[in-house]
């Protein structure tokens, strides 16, 4: 299958997906989303790919987060569906059940943040950098982020990258459990490869189980539930229209805290 806004290609039973918008550093719009879950969907009934990695094109940006640009005149229930879509493709990630691996190569931070930790584990390249910084758009995560963070990175680092917005390396985010291995540049496709050729070569029904297995740790469904609402919510405040607008016009928000 071709698609628009994503490069596939499948090679010793990897599919690696690459998201293709560099000029906007990869941001995930209605159309990036749409055939995210059209190529999970491959993944899961194509008996050719046997693992599958996800990254982003160009130097800088593995994805630099939902697009800001689609959020503008959103209501609270098209806030609530928009996240709602975002848990349904992310939570099939998550479920594969063949090994999906974020090879993350340069920004990841909103949805680009949440994307990677929807993956079976993260790889990085010294050049990447995580965050969650809807806070200064006067938002929160949409895409499952208040739920997965807290369980790679612990509450408290968690609710600091939450709280703060701040963006971390890639040394900090493998120190924080986020990351298991940083690679220089060049090396994280091959080591990415690497990683999944050993996978590959064991047993696919035990693979499947594992995976089913370590997903249902502590998997209720009633945080992300409640994520959807409040990030609906964040679409009816007057700091949510003013923190896009203020990005979209370079330049710095005031928040009103209404
Ligand atoms: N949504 C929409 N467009 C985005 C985007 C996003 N999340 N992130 C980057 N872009 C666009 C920029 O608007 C810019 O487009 P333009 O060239 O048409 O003006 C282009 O991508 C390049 O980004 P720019 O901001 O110029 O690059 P930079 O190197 O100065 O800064 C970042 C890089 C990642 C720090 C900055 O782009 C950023 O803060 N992005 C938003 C991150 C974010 O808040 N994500 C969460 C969204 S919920």
């Amino acid at each position: 299958m071709s698609y628009q806004t994503l490069l596939t290609t499948l090679d010793n039973g990897i599919f690696t997906i690459t998201i293709n918008r560099p000029d906007k550093l990869n941001a995930i719009n209605k159309t990036v989303m749409d055939e995210l879950n059209a190529a999970v969907d491959e993944v899961y009934s194509n008996p050719a790919i046997q693992s599958a990695m996800i990254t982003g094109a160009g130097p800088k940006a593995f994805v630099a987060g939902a697009d800001i640009s689609e959020f503008m005149g959103l209501t609270k229930e098209q806030g609530m569906a928009l996240s709602k879509k975002g848990h349904d493709i992310f939570f099939k990630i998550e479920h594969s059940p063949k090994p999906i691996v974020a090879a993350v190569n340069g920004f990841a931070l909103g949805g680009g943040c949440e994307l990677a930790l929807s993956c079976h584990f993260i790889i990085a390249s010294e050049q990447a950098k995580f965050g969650q910084p809807e806070v200064n758009l006067g938002l929160i995560p949409g895409y499952g982020g208040t739920q997965r963070l807290v369980q790679a990175a612990g509450k408290g680092r968690a609710m600091e990258l939450l709280l703060s917005g701040k963006t971390i390396s890639a040394q900090e985010a493998m120190s924080y459990g986020i990351v298991n291995s940083v690679v220089a540049p060049e090396e994280l496709l091959p080591k990415v490869k690497e990683v999944l050729l050993n996978i590959q070569s064991k047993a696919p029904i035990a693979l499947a189980k594992v995976i089913d297995c370590v997903n249902r740790f502590d998997h209720t469904k009633h945080g992300y539930d409640h994520e959807v609402k409040q990030f609906g919510e964040c679409f009816a405040t007057e700091d949510m229209k003013e923190g896009a607008t203020a990005f979209l016009e370079k330049r710095k928000p005031d928040f009103k805290g209404k």
